[in-house]
């Protein structure tokens, strides 16, 4: 049998970009753009309320082209029309990864299991925004008739990281004043510090797992119950109190959930593409149904775009494509998220999340060894801070890194100038990355300044920026629902092109499990000093050692 990734990077189309990439070695981004006038407006593209400019990247006309390319040579289109149209992508667990459907108006005739998924997906809206206007008119209050005031949600990964991004990015459309909190570590004071934080007759808590077997989950969840009945709550109030998300009814029954508190997710939404469906609970019980729906119209429209668009002009597609050439054809080894907006600050986690997650894999669908790396590091953080933290690398350090600028035009909150002057800082650090700084003008700028002839020659190198770094800048009018959820969907269709690239099952996480087993293995031995450790390795024995001596002392 040929092997698909040594057939991949033999292509005519692969070759064509190794081609090309001798070819620009030696031309820097602000050569490219001294030579070519219409560069800015050539590569911007928008769609679904975003717009790219994507004119900071180290390509011609001639890599766009080849990029598209490659992706038609990977049968792009057809992977996308199998995506949306409900196949088995994830074809190590044999199911469809249908995200579009829970943003989907509907109908739109996808079944699984000769369900309509749609149908479903419609029907578990209305009994969420049955749930919302109760909560949030005051019709349904806490077991002493006060008003709820607090949602804990309680979930880890794919059912943690998307709701409390969305609910820190939906800040300015709360109702009532709801407040939302987040655990998901099994570290105690996760849940400790939240828990000092609300009260039992007036917090609504949500146990959000797909599997409902999660270790973090159901124990930060049976902490939570124990914490409400030692507050006074009864088990009548349990009932009233604590709701659940699984596509596990069976076990959220038997944790004590019941059966009309229980949301479900199917096992066609990967968790970390979940944040459309219920696991969306904590953000709609706080900024109410309809900014939930707001944001799902957003998503649709960037699935739409992804589905219509032509490749050269589709937001996913293009971004995806210059990831794959500088991860595959420049070596690059991370690609930065560098939000310029307070309310997107945990985008960089969801997507390291979202990205890695999927395509953080080493075989083929086929199961054979990939020739060439597969998914990037992905990091970032918000900025102006970042300028004042790790940017100092990018600008100076010895490594190639793309990143993903993304600002909305306009504020929520116009306080003085500061938005225009985030804006300055945004364009400012996008152009230093790009431009750099020569000898030359490092030389020029400390004779400027008055420095000795002596000076010049000692510090100039130490001013010098290589610039070259390429980027993406991404912007939306204002962030609203719909564009947040735009921005979500563009960056899980990235995801997904750069798998159908790479040739990966981007909807499985098997890597995730061996940590769990391993785990189950140590926990009674840390326990239980006369567990036997059978198997172990030194080190793992010497540590777990030290953790008992402390229970010793
Ligand atoms: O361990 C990884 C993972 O399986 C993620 O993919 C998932 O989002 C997370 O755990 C939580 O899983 P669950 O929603 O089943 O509790």
């Amino acid at each position: 049998m040929p092997d698909p990734a040594t057939e991949l990077t033999s292509s005519a189309e692969w070759q064509a970009l190794e081609a090309q990439r001798q070819a620009l070695d030696a031309i820097p981004l602000r050569q490219l753009f001294a030579d070519d006038p219409g560069r800015a407006r050539r590569y911007f593209i928008e769609g679904a309320g975003l717009a790219l400019d994507f004119s900071k990247n180290r390509i011609t006309d001639d890599t766009l082209q080849a990029l598209v390319a490659l992706a038609q040579r990977c049968n792009l289109g057809d992977h996308r029309a199998a995506l949306l149209r409900g196949d088995p992508v994830n074809v190590t667990e044999n199911r469809p990864a249908l995200h579009t459907a829970l943003r989907h108006p509907g109908p739109d005739g996808i079944t699984v299991d000769g369900v309509d998924v749609v149908a479903e997906v419609q029907a578990t809206l209305g009994r969420m925004e049955e749930l919302v206007a109760q909560v949030l008119s005051q019709a349904r209050t806490g077991f002493t008739g006060q008003t709820i005031t607090d949602v804990v949600s309680i979930g880890i990964g794919g059912s943690y990281l998307g709701p409390r991004l969305v609910s820190e990015a939906l800040q300015p459309y709360v109702q009532n004043g709801m407040r939302c909190h987040f655990v998901a570590n099994i570290d105690g004071t996760d849940i400790s510090e939240v828990l000092r934080q609300v009260r039992p007759e007036t917090t609504l808590f949500l146990i959000q797992s797909k599997s409902f077997r999660t270790q973090e989950t159901l124990k930060n969840g049976e902490v939570a119950r124990q914490w409400f009945l030692d507050q006074g709550g009864t088990e009548t109030a349990v009932g009233q109190h604590f709701l659940a998300v699984t596509a596990n009814g069976p076990a959220a029954e038997a944790f004590g959930i019941q059966p009309d508190n229980i949301f479900p997710m199917w096992d066609w939404v990967g968790g970390r593409y979940s944040l459309w469906s219920a696991i969306g609970l904590p953000v709609a019980l706080t900024v109410g149904m309809a900014n939930f729906r707001r944001l799902l119209a957003g998503a649709h429209a960037m699935d739409q775009h992804f589905q219509d668009a032509p490749l050269a002009q589709n937001l996913p597609v293009v971004m995806a494509l210059l990831g794959v050439w500088y991860n595959n054809f420049w070596q690059a080894d991370t690609h930065a998220i560098l939000p310029y907006d307070h309310y997107l600050r945990s985008l960089p986690e969801h997507l390291q999340q979202l990205d890695m997650e999927s395509n953080g894999k080493g075989v083929t669908t086929l199961g054979t060894a990939l020739g060439y790396d597969s998914g990037p590091v992905i990091w970032g953080g918000v900025g102006s801070n970042g300028q004042h933290a790790f940017h100092q690398l990018i600008h100076q350090g010895t490594r190639l890194i793309p990143a993903d600028f993304i600002i909305p035009l306009e504020s929520h909150n116009p306080v003085a100038s500061h938005h225009a002057d985030l804006f300055a800082n945004c364009l400012s650090q996008s152009r230093a990355m790009m431009t750099g700084k020569t000898l030359d003008e490092a030389r020029a700028e400390l004779v400027a300044d008055g420095y000795s002839a002596d000076e010049v020659e000692r510090l100039a190198p130490h001013k010098v920026i290589p610039g070259n770094q390429p980027s993406n800048t991404l912007m939306m009018d204002k962030l609203t629902p719909e564009t947040l959820g735009a921005l979500i969907a563009l960056y899980e269709h990235r995801t997904f092109v750069q798998g159908v690239i790479w040739q990966v099952d981007s909807f499985d996480q098997w890597g995730v499990e061996l940590g769990k087993q391993l785990g189950q293995e140590i926990l009674p031995r840390l326990l239980d000093d006369t567990a036997p450790g059978a198997g172990s390795d030194s080190s793992t024995d010497h540590l777990i050692d030290r953790f008992r001596s402390v229970r010793r002392r």
